[in-house]
Order: C-alpha cells, then structure tokens, then sequence
C-alpha cells in the first residue's frame, strides 16, 4: 500500500554500480535526478554501505526522516541476506537490513533487486492492472525473477538460477553472458527462447515482462522468441529498482 505523498528515496545496489533518488510514489518519477556511484570492487557489505551513506546524505534535504527503501542483487529474508552470487561473498548470512539501519541512522527497508522492478511495474509499468501470474525478469549481471500473482508479489524467487542442460541459467542467458560471449542477438536469443520455454513449461504464466539495461534494445531480440505466453519490455528501464525500493520503504512506514 503506498501512503507516502512525501519522497521516498529509493536506492539500487548493482554489480556496477549504486544508483538512488527520491521518488514520487504518486507518480513513479524521480524527483530529481539519479545519482550514481561505481559499486566498489571489493563489494562487501560495509563498503557498500559507505556509499549507500553518500546517496543518503546527497538527497538529505528531499527525504526528511523518512525511510530509505534498498534493492539488492539478492534474496532478502527477513532482513538477511542467505545468498549473494553477484557482490562480495561476505554478504552471506548478514542482517543487511539491521546493518543499513543502523548506519544510515534511519529505518531501512531491503527488498530484492528484481522484486523491487516488479513492484515498479506492478504500480507503474508493464504489469499495472494485470490479473493473473506475470513473471517479471531481469536480464543484467545476473537473470532476476519476481512472481506477481493478481498483483500481489510472492518475494524471493531464484528462477534465474534453475538449472537448464546442467548449468545455472543466469550464466548462459543474463546479458552478461551475451557481452562476455560476444554473441549476436540471434545466437542470445536461442538461450532466452530455452529459457523462457522452460519458464512456461513450469509455471504457466499469463505474461511474461522483460527488464534490465538491455530491455532498451527489445525489437533486437524480443520478436525472435516463440513462446505461448505474451513477452513484452518493462516500462520503467533504470528507474526500476530505485522506484521498487521507494515502493517497499512506503509500504513499511
Ligand atoms: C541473484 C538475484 C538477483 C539477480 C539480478 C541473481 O544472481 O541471485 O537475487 O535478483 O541476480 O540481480
């Protein structure tokens, strides 16, 4: 339920970089503009917690003691963090939410990276107004899932890592691993088409909705699909995860 008429900053931890800005949740816009800061190589949790702290302090003036909404590259449970495939391995097992809160001085809400996007498109984007099961993927660094089921999102899924031929799909099919294979949107394809069909073989969804950088570029390789289940882009692009987030924050307040 969104009651915040006021910004609600949103911020999104990436493999490369942390990005946030207040967000309008009447709107899903940002109120002003992202401000970005190259996540740190060694991505652990107090390093990225020390840039978290800078975003913070930036939009100071715009988000008053309200709380700050995070998305993470991983599942969040109850605060903790059980797994991290795509930051720094010390993630694991970490009270995240309680470690943010406390060093931002503020309450904190941590909700995964692509549950964060699917929140945004429920509310702004692709799936606004969908019944039925919409499963929102992120293609970047990793493959991210969210399940919405008549717009009410089941957390935590880990569907970029179902195991297709014996391997984690997310290493065959993100766009990461299109950029490091240097392959054409054609040869991509032919693993987004495995893993999608595989996607519907097991979960029967009324629609399948396309995030991440790459989402841009969806006349490149959207059209070479052939699935049963309707497959279109997120709408909401970067602003995604920072406006999800801001959505999770209002939601707790
Ligand atoms: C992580 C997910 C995350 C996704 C996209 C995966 O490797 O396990 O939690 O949503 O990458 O960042």
């Amino acid at each position: 339920m969104i009651s915040a008429t006021q910004p609600i900053l949103g911020i999104d931890i990436g493999g490369s970089g942390i990005k946030g800005a207040p967000i309008d949740l009447t709107t899903g816009t940002l109120v002003k503009d992202n401000m970005r800061i190259p996540t740190p190589k060694k991505s652990t949790p107090k390093a990225c917690a020390d840039v978290v702290a800078q975003i913070v302090d930036a939009f100071a003036d715009d988000i008053g003691d309200r709380p700050v909404g995070i998305a993470l590259p991983a599942p969040v449970v109850h605060g903790i963090v059980p797994m991290m495939a795509n930051l720094h391995s010390s993630w694991v097992g970490v009270n995240a939410e309680e470690m943010f809160s406390e060093r931002l001085g503020r309450q904190t809400v941590l909700v995964n990276d692509a549950d964060a996007a699917g929140l945004a498109e429920v509310h702004f984007g692709a799936a606004k107004g969908y019944s039925g099961l919409v499963i929102l993927t992120t293609l970047g660094t990793g493959i991210g899932t969210a399940l919405i089921m008549d717009g009410t999102l089941v957390p935590n899924t880990e569907l970029g890592h179902i195991e297709i031929d014996g391997l984690d799909a997310e290493t065959r099919a993100s766009s990461y691993a299109k950029t490091v294979e240097h392959l054409s949107y054609k040869r991509w394809a032919k693993r987004l088409q495995k893993y999608y069909s595989t996607m519907e073989r097991y979960f029967w969804p009324d629609l399948f909705v396309v995030g991440g950088g790459v989402s841009k570029s969806h006349e490149k390789f959207l059209p070479l699909l052939d699935l049963r289940t309707p497959i279109v882009p997120a709408q909401l692009l970067n602003r995604a995860g920072a406006v999800g987030a801001a959505i999770a924050a209002a939601g707790r307040s």
